[in-house]
């Protein structure tokens, strides 16, 4: 049984929990505070969850999902995800997370900042593009299910969408691309770190993010994406 540690409980981190557990994985979720904060949200999840703190999901996990903005200053369980596949969904956001100059000089990548915080975890971008909440405006009663839910397909259906990963450890594109397709998903595999900014918001690519792409509309449009253009 894989359990997967999630550190971030808001709407990425409760909706991802609930799609991993429908998967058939075991879920341990943390917050920045203590599990005890948790309780109403893990009986919701049901028995395959249980809450604890960051340090002790980090060190109990198979692999580990961080769903929270990046900050310098941020605690994490550095020693505890050693050696551990740690998937980042952060996406830049100046207007909520403030500018950071490397960043937005080209220089870095938000996903390169968070591998140097955790230097020894191999860190792959995912799930950055897909919503874990409905879609606005609401069409009809599918579009009030979360993103992640409403456009899962089966392995090999027509209309299946794709995701994006980006790491710099082929290790961690492998577990993505079958967590991925464990929740109803293509991999385009957009690697190394350096390259992820194809994929951040207000690219060719993000643009279809709501309703979802196909793996060759996937590829097709991170290659559009222009350095100065995003
Ligand atoms: N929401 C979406 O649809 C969506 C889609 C794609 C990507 N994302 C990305 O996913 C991330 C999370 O988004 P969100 O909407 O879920 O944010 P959110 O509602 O603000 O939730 C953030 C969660 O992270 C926890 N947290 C913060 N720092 C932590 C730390 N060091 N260790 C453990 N937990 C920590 C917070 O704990 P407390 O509750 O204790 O404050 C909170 O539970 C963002 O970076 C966003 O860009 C979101």
């Amino acid at each position: 049984m894989t359990t997967i540690g999630i550190l971030g409980s808001g709407q990425a981190g409760r909706t991802l929990a609930r799609v991993s557990i429908a998967a058939g994985y075991d879920v341990v979720i943390a917050n920045s505070r203590a599990p005890e904060t948790l309780k109403d949200l893990v009986d919701q999840l049901g028995p395959r969850a249980r809450a604890a703190y960051a340090v002790e999901a980090a060190a109990d996990a198979d692999f580990v999902v961080t769903a929270f903005p990046y900050r310098p200053a941020d605690r994490l369980p550095v020693e505890e995800l050693a050696g551990k596949v740690v998937l980042d969904t952060n996406n830049y956001m100046a207007w909520r997370d403030g500018n950071y100059p490397e960043i937005d000089s080209g220089l870095r990548t938000i996903h390169e900042l968070r591998q140097e915080q955790l230097p020894a975890a191999k860190v792959a971008k995912a799930f950055t593009h897909v919503q874990f909440h409905e879609r606005s405006p609401v069409r009809g009663p599918a579009d009030l299910l979360p993103g992640v839910v409403r456009l899962a397909r089966p392995a090999g259906a027509p209309d299946r969408k794709a995701l994006v990963v980006s790491s710099d450890h082929p290790e961690a594109v492998e577990l993505v691309t079958r967590f991925y397709d464990d929740l109803g998903f293509d991999a385009v595999d957009n690697s190394p770190l350096s390259e992820s900014w194809r994929s951040g918001p207000g690219t060719p690519m993000w643009r279809h993010h709501v309703d979802g792409q196909s793996r060759e509309e996937l590829i097709s449009n991170l290659r559009r994406a222009q350095r100065d253009r995003r």
